[in-house]
C-alpha cells in the first residue's frame, strides 16, 4: 500500500465499502483486509446498469448518513464502471462532497470509467443524465480482480480500449484475448492524458466519446428490452455506425471501417442482440437526450484517420438515420 493511500485512509473519519452482490464474494473481505479496513462499512448493491439510478445513490446516502458519516468520511468505490460512477456521484454530492478511491474490478473500468472525474447515474430512461466531475483521491489498478471477470465482460472492456486506438493510436486496434492485457496501462495514460488537457469536456476530451453517441442510445434502447448489452457491446455497435458516418461525411479509408467488421464477431461473441429496423426510430428518440448533442441536431466524433478524430461533426437525421440502418443489418443474425 502506497503512503498516500495509507494517510488517505487513517485520515477519515469513517471508512464505507460501496461494492455490487457479484463483485462482493470475490473480494470484498480480501480488499477490506488489505487496505486495513476490516471495520469499514460495507454498501452491497445489487449488480448491473438497472441500479445506476436515484434509488441507488438514496440509500447510500441513506446508510452514509445512519452511519453518522461527516464531511471525513472516506467511500472506497470497488467495483466495475456502475460502482464508480455511482459511488463517486454519491459521494461528490453527500455533504457537498467527501472523498473517494476507485478500485476498478472490471477492465472497462481500469482502463475508462475510473479514470478521469466523471461520476454520475441514468435518469429518466437516459444513460448519464445526472452527474458531477469530481476527482477520486485515488485509483488502484490491480489484473488480479481480471481472474473472476466473465469473458463477456473482459469482451467489453475491450471495445473502450479499441476506442482509444481509433482516436489515438493504431497498435491499440491489434487487441485480442491473449494479448490485451499489454495495452491496459497505455489505454488509461491516454486517458488520464487527455483528461488533464480539457477536465470539463470543453473540446478536446469530447473524443473519448467515439462511438458514444449512438452507442449510448443503443445501449438505453436495449435496456428497456429483454436483450439488454452491455456498455462496451453497445459502444462496439456505435463505433461501428461512426465509422461508417466517418467514411461518408470525412472520406475515412473504408478499409478501417471492413477490419473493424473483422472484429466485431470477437467483440460481440456473447451479446445476445435482437435488434430490427422497427427499432431504428426507438433509438433515435434517445439522440435527443445525448449531451453531445446541441439543440436538435446530431454531434459525433467521426475520424478522419485513424488517430486523427474531429468532434462537434454534425450529422444530418437521414444520414444518422442511414447509420443505423447500417449497423442493424451488419449484426442483425436473421
Ligand atoms: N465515468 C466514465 O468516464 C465512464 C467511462 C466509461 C463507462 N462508464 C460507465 O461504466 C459502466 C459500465 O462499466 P462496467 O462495464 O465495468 O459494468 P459493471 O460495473 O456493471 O460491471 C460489469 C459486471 O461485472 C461484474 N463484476 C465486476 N467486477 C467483477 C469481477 N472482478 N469479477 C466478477 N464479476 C465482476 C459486475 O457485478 C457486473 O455484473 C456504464 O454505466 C458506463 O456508462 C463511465
Amino acid at each position: 500500500m502506497s503512503d498516500k493511500l495509507k494517510n488517505i485512509i487513517t485520515e477519515a473519519s469513517k471508512v464505507f465499502i460501496l461494492t455490487d452482490e457479484n463483485v462482493a464474494p470475490f473480494w470484498l473481505p480480501e480488499v477490506a483486509h488489505w487496505l486495513h479496513c476490516d471495520s469499514a462499512v460495507d454498501i452491497v448493491i445489487k449488480a448491473g446498469e438497472q441500479h445506476k439510478n436515484l434509488q441507488t445513490v438514496q440509500r447510500i446516502w441513506k446508510t452514509l448518513m445512519n452511519h453518522q458519516a461527516d464531511r471525513n468520511a472516506l467511500l472506497i468505490n470497488l467495483g466495475g464502471g456502475v460502482i464508480t460512477d455511482l459511488g463517486g456521484f454519491a459521494a461528490s454530492t453527500y455533504k457537498r462532497g467527501i472523498k473517494f478511491i476507485n478500485i476498478p474490478t472490471t477492465l472497462l473500468a481500469m482502463v475508462d470509467a475510473a479514470i478521469g472525474g466523471k461520476t454520475g447515474i441514468d435518469f429518466g430512461g437516459s444513460k448519464n443524465q445526472i452527474g458531477t466531475f469530481a476527482e477520486a483521491e485515488e485509483v488502484i489498478i490491480d489484473l488480479v480482480f481480471l481472474e473472476t471477470l466473465p469473458e463477456r465482460e473482459l469482451f467489453s472492456g475491450m471495445a473502450e480500449m479499441m476506442k482509444c486506438g481509433f482516436i489515438t493510436d493504431a497498435k491499440l486496434l491489434e487487441i485480442n484475448l491473449e494479448n490485451y492485457q499489454q495495452f491496459i496501462v497505455r489505454c488509461g495514460e491516454i486517458k488520464r492524458e487527455i483528461v488533464a488537457q480539457d477536465p470539463t469536456e470543453k473540446g478536446l476530451r469530447k473524443i473519448l466519446n467515439f462511438g458514444h453517441t449512438l452507442g449510448h442510445a443503443i445501449e438505453s434502447h436495449c435496456l428497456t428490452t429483454d436483450y439488454p448489452l452491455l456498455h462496451g457491446e453497445a459502444v462496439a455497435l456505435g463505433m461501428l455506425g461512426a465509422l461508417w458516418l466517418s467514411v461518408k461525411q470525412l472520406g475515412l479509408e473504408e478499409s478501417i471501417l471492413q477490419n473493424f467488421e473483422n472484429q466485431l464477431p470477437m467483440l460481440l461473441s456473447e451479446a445476445e442482440i435482437a435488434l430490427s429496423e422497427t427499432d431504428i426510430d426507438l433509438i433515435l428518440g434517445y439522440l435527443v437526450h445525448d449531451k453531445k448533442n446541441k439543440g436538435e441536431k446530431s454531434q459525433f466524433v467521426l475520424l478522419k484517420t485513424v488517430g486523427n478524430p474531429v468532434w462537434n461533426v454534425e450529422v444530418e437525421s437521414d444520414l444518422v438515420k442511414q447509420a443505423l440502418a447500417y449497423i442493424i443489418n451488419k449484426v442483425s443474425r436473421g
